[in-house]
């Protein structure tokens, strides 16, 4: 059996914090799509970690976690990632299964991102010029370089003829670059690579639930970032939403028991596109200050805004959400009152749907209000929290027609509480 955790918003919504109080509960933890583009932040005993390319199942042995076939990865960057968490006491090599259908992230490939966004100018994705746009596009074209290519006899030689295409391809940008400062630590990386477990995970995945094992699939980004549905052009470049996990980890849907969503209790958006409750005021200010919305990958300030029901109620859909989570709800704490939009105006009236185009400027968020809550970080119970956030959350609920299972109302691991 499979469950799968997803974020319902434009990604940064606390998955690492839930996939780590959750993964107790799995044998198994597994990546499915995206690269180190993610940054899951996990604070333990006070102690904040980011992982980027490792599940966040990682910190509680002794599950397996998986880097499934629909990763691409950065081979630096998760080089740099284990060393650290062995760094800290914790045990990755002998936990840490890494697909061989997953492709790797070359330097070339964020050459082109950031040249290809360079050149964009306004338009700009506003990508974490981590290749991942690049590599996607390598995979999706049938010339990308795969983790199981490192045993091949002409494994240098094929990394030789991708890195040629890619200069051919930089060319036609206005773009000055060093390659071999790129491809510094890019080698050592590999030969890294290559001593760690690389498996045909799609095999491992399937013989490990006809075994009775429980696996919890681990989405990065979120649904409003998804190449087909999301505010695309401003989408990373894999499918975030639940089939996602079918794909990149060679995984029957009949075998998707749960599917988690998780969402803030307000909204956020790093990178640039279509952001229909943004606040920009003083109030998303005090919202980004309170809430630490600054990017684990990139730090940027991420934007802010208020809860929009009619995206949230799409991404339940999109995923077949069974559980919501909701995060966060210990940032609006405090305020006089909390909004969230309802509807959309549009030039065919009010829709209660996603539009087409969320950037067209006839559409306008409907808003209604209610009343914010007290402290709720001290909570242990569903049943401690105050009246004004079991609204809001029942609100939600009736809105998108699935209940909430968790609410996390604080950084730490600890600060989380389940309804019976
Ligand atoms: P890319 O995936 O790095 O190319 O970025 C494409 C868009 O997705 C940009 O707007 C990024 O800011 C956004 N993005 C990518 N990964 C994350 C994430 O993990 N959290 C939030 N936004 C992300």
């Amino acid at each position: 059996m499979i469950d799968v955790l997803l974020g319902l918003q434009w990604g940064d919504e606390g998955k690492g914090k839930v996939v780590d109080v959750l993964s107790p509960r799995y044998d198994i933890v597994a990546r499915y799509q995206g690269g180190p583009n993610a940054g899951h932040t996990i604070i333990i005993d006070g102690v904040k970690q980011v992982l980027h390319l490792i599940p966040s199942g990682i910190f509680h042995a002794p599950s397996v976690c998986v880097i499934g076939n629909g990763v691409v990865i950065d081979p630096v960057t998760l080089k740099k990632e284990i060393l650290s968490l062995e760094a800290a006491g914790i045990e990755v090599r002998s936990r840490l299964l890494i697909s061989d259908r997953a492709h790797l992230i070359l330097p070339t490939h964020k050459l082109l991102d950031a040249a290809s966004e360079k050149a964009k100018g306004e338009k700009k994705i506003g990508s974490t010029l981590r290749g991942i746009g690049p590599t996607y596009m390598d995979k999706t074209g049938r010339n990308g370089f795969r983790v199981g290519d490192l045993s091949h006899r002409d494994s240098e030689e094929r990394y030789n003829v991708l890195v040629q295409k890619h200069q051919r391809l930089i060319q036609q940008y206005d773009y000055e670059y060093n390659l071999q400062e790129s491809q510094a630590g890019f080698h050592e990386a590999l030969d890294f690579l290559r001593g760690m477990k690389r498996i045909n995970s799609e095999q491992y995945l399937n013989d490990a639930m006809t075994g009775g094992k429980k696996i919890l699939a681990e989405g990065a980004q979120g649904t409003l970032l998804d190449i087909d549905f999301g505010t695309y052009p401003y989408v990373t470049s894999s499918n975030t939403t639940s089939a996602g996990a079918c794909i990149g980890l060679g995984i029957a849907p009949r075998h998707i028991r749960k599917v988690y969503g998780i969402f803030k209790a307000y909204c956020t958006r790093v990178g640039s596109g279509p952001f229909p409750t943004e606040l920009d005021n003083d109030m998303g200010e005090l919202i980004r200050k309170q809430g630490g919305e600054f990017g684990a990958t990139t730090g940027r300030p991420r934007r802010t805004g208020w809860l929009d029901l009619p995206l949230l109620k799409y991404a339940v859909t999109l995923n077949g959400v069974t559980d919501l989570i909701m995060t966060k709800a210990d940032v609006l704490s405090g305020l006089d009152e909390v909004q969230y939009a309802y509807a959309y105006k549009t030039s065919n009236g009010i829709e209660e749907t996603c539009p087409y185009d969320l950037s067209d400027s006839d559409i306008q968020p409907l808003y209604k209000s209610a009343p914010s809550w007290g402290n709720v970080s001290e909570a242990k119970s569903y049943d401690e929290i105050p009246d004004t956030l079991k609204n809001y959350i029942g609100t939600i609920e009736e809105y998108t027609g699935q209940k909430t299972s968790f609410v996390s109302l604080g950084p730490d691991r600890s600060q989380i509480v389940e309804r019976a």
